[in-house]
């Protein structure tokens, strides 16, 4: 599923990417991040923040598994074309980032509209899509029992979106790291960043889907991948059967059944993901590849044995806004639109 085809795009993205870096990567950067800032509604709509931060409880209230959902959006939203609320656009032809296998496990779409609603009720046409996915994201860590960071705002959103982008961009969760460290370069995330921002993980779940290749068909032989720890294994194997025919119809991928990311706080933000990723090799592929890398490993050790999660939290909100400014549309580029999932076709 996870093609060869998409690593191969991912090596060639990486260096045209590294060219397009020396000749306006710079220039470019600098000129957008100056114009992201935190408080960058402070004289056209004050109380966006407070109305988003209000908004997410009453969601999370109703609904608390909308938590992780909205701190995956921004980072699928950030990583497919920049953080331009892009990921909400919606296709009747199935053509969109939204419609894209990734994002079909995705919720929280209505979350963001809503949100959405609220501003326009308060600051008409003010506040774009993809900032509301970014402050949404900040408060879903946040209210997950996470640190709080100021995030910063600015981003106008973009109207263009294809579901072939999504695969291209986002690293697939079998992948090693190499493959996660090239996808991350691309967006100008480094070993460190990676390291934090898989941190993430430490709230949510995950269909099967994504590691049944990992417990029953590793190397193609019916075997289990032997990074995985046994005993953590045969609890998933419990969790998720062999993949059947069938399993793939509707929106979940590999059945309905979901596992934890972080087994035991998979709705609390802390650092626990870091001892469960060197206690057992993780829940993904890629989860475990964080310790095949003297950068990354480290860090893993680092934090899976911190007393305070104060570094940690830091390093995160520093990772986040660094995510936050990829690609990003400002100034006269892109729009404020009424509602974020206009169809585009
Ligand atoms: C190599 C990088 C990554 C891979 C391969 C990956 C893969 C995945 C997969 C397969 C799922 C489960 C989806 C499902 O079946 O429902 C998932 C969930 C999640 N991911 Fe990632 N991810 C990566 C990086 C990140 C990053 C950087 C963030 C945050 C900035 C993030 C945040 C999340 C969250 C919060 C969930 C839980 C979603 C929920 O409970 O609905 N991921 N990820």
């Amino acid at each position: 599923m996870w093609t060869e085809r998409r690593r191969r795009r991912a090596q060639l993205l990486h260096l045209m990417a590294a060219a397009a870096v020396v000749v306006v990567g710079s220039a470019l950067a600098s000129a957008q991040e100056a114009a992201l800032r935190v408080g960058f509604y402070r004289a056209t709509c004050p109380i966006a923040e407070d109305v988003v931060l209000a908004e997410m409880r009453l969601i999370l209230m109703e609904d608390d598994t909308l938590a992780p959902s909205l701190l995956r959006m921004h980072y699928h939203d950030c990583f497919v074309q920049g953080c331009d609320g892009s990921i909400m656009l919606q296709s009747r032809k199935g053509k969109t980032e939204r419609d894209a296998l990734p994002n079909r496990s995705m919720r929280g779409y209505d979350a963001i509209e809503r949100i959405k609603a609220r501003l326009e009720t308060v600051c008409p046409l003010t506040v774009s899509c993809a900032d509301i996915i970014a402050m949404a994201a900040r408060d879903a860590v946040y209210l997950s029992h996470g640190p709080w960071y100021d995030v910063e705002t600015g981003r106008r959103d973009g109207n263009i979106t294809a579901a072939e982008y999504v695969e291209n961009d986002l690293p697939p969760p079998d992948s090693n790291i190499i493959d996660v460290k090239t996808f991350f370069s691309v967006k100008s995330l480094n070993s460190k960043d990676i390291a934090v921002l898989f941190g993430c993980h430490s709230i949510g779940t995950s269909h099967c889907g994504p590691i049944q290749k990992r417990l029953y068909n590793f190397t193609g032989n019916m075997d289990q991948d032997p990074s995985l720890d046994p005993a953590y294994a045969t609890e998933l194997r419990k969790l998720c059967p062999p993949p059947r025919p069938g399993d793939n119809d509707g929106v979940p991928v590999g059945g309905k059944t979901k596992v934890p990311l972080d087994p035991g706080s998979n709705y609390t933000f802390d650092l626990s993901y870091y001892r469960h990723v060197l206690a057992t090799g993780g829940l993904f592929q890629s989860d475990g590849s964080l310790l095949h890398d003297p950068v990354t490993r480290g860090y893993v050790e680092k934090v899976a044995n911190a007393s305070s999660p104060d570094e940690y939290y830091a390093d995160f909100a520093a990772a986040m806004l660094k995510m936050g400014r990829t690609d990003v549309l400002v100034g006269d580029l892109g729009e404020i639109r009424p509602t974020c999932g206009i169809f585009v076709d």
